[in-house]
């Protein structure tokens, strides 16, 4: 290849509903400081409704519907479509014909040791009783793989439960290399430094943020929605009265303030602290209540929420010319994953009708009259 590799960005989410706290700081923040950051030449948000469908084939209208919500999220954050483009995954064809590709290059044992695929298998009980597992789903991780080469990205940040799916990508392209001729790149996990950020517990202080447990803080939460969730939070169940010694560790208030708080949140709101080490401290030692550390919290995400709202209620008001955007990306990103596939018909030398291989090939092997 003689260009040179140029830097792009693609992520995505399956919209099966509204984006919560958990996805901003494990992911969306970092998405609008890349964007910002300008070190990128081209930055891609796909909206992965087709992946959606993979286990929600008898609920096309929760899909559609979250659609609009996602892109709310996304825009509410500060992800600004005159530099990142967000497109719609299902309105790009060369997605659906790249996965039938690379469905050669995968065996059926290789997809049923994706960790991902195991673990979701398991959690949405299509390996007990039922119809089973959904072709479609099972092969997600290629169709994964043809999103994220149809758009050249060599750089996909995303949250590491995606690591599986991003080792799967890579063998698809060094066995599609390999085989047919250097055309897809090799594309990097980058993960978010911040550990406690990777995985935002629920506010129960159970694993993950998830809509079924009920225990989200929602970017679209109104302030007082989010004082309801802040002042039932999980922490220290044994921290009855003030004066006793109390636990950080898997204290949920805690690993949010490790996510969110900086020493500025102290100086403008907690002055009796200079640090968030300094009121752990105070917390283990016994004489700092939990409400006092929910006040604060409380203060500290609606210092990040408020923007947020603010645009959010804004693009609200505009939903034709939110319709728009994804529209004028997807048709930039129909372009973009054409030229690959393009090229990956012509590396594979299926592109009978661009090139006269076909016939001139046939030819040689066939001199005139000696067919
Ligand atoms: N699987 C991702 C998730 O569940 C969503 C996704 C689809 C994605 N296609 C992608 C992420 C391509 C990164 C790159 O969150």
């Amino acid at each position: 290849m003689a260009e040179k590799q140029k830097n792009i960005i693609l992520t995505g989410d399956r919209p099966t509903g509204k984006l919560h706290i958990g996805h901003y700081v494990g992911s969306l923040k970092r998405r609008v400081a890349l964007q910002e950051s300008g070190a990128y030449d081209e930055i891609y948000i796909l909206i992965a409704d087709a992946q959606a469908l993979t286990d929600n084939a008898d609920n096309p209208q929760k899909i559609r519907d979250n659609i609009i919500e996602v892109a709310l999220d996304y825009l509410s954050c500060g992800i600004d479509p005159e530099k990142t483009t967000i497109c719609i995954q299902s309105a790009l064809p060369a997605l659906t014909e790249l996965s039938f590709y690379y469905m050669n290059l995968v065996t059926t044992a290789r997809l049923e040791r994706n960790p991902t695929v195991k673990t979701e298998i398991r959690m949405r009980g299509f390996d007990k009783g039922g119809e089973g597992i959904p072709v479609g789903f099972y092969t997600y991780p290629i169709s994964q793989a043809a999103d994220i080469t149809a758009f050249k990205a060599n750089c996909v940040p995303v949250g590491e439960d995606q690591m599986p799916m991003l080792e799967q990508c890579r063998e698809i392209v060094h066995k599609f290399n390999s085989t047919y001729g250097e055309v897809l790149v090799d594309p990097r996990i980058m993960l978010n430094d911040n550990e406690t950020c990777r995985r935002l517990p629920g506010t129960d202080g159970k694993a993950k943020m998830s809509k079924s447990l009920g225990n989200c803080i929602y970017l679209s939460d109104s302030r007082e929605a989010l004082h309801k969730s802040v002042m039932s939070m999980f922490t220290d169940p044994n921290h009855i009265n003030i004066s006793d010694p109390g636990q950080v560790e898997g204290n949920a208030v805690f690993t949010y303030l490790d996510a969110f708080a900086t020493d500025g949140h102290f100086q403008r709101y907690l002055p009796d602290y200079e640090n968030l080490a300094q009121m752990k401290d105070h917390y283990r030692r016994g004489g700092l209540g939990d409400v006092k550390c929910k006040k604060f919290l409380e203060k500290v995400l609606n210092e990040e929420l408020d923007p947020i709202r603010e645009r959010r209620a804004r693009w609200e008001a505009d939903i034709p010319g939110v319709y728009e955007i994804l529209r004028e990306g997807t048709e930039r990103a129909r372009k973009k994953t054409q030229e690959t596939l393009e090229e990956v018909r012509a590396a594979m030398k299926i592109n009978y009708f661009d090139n006269n291989a076909l016939i001139s090939e046939w030819m040689e092997r066939h001199p005139a009259g000696k067919a």
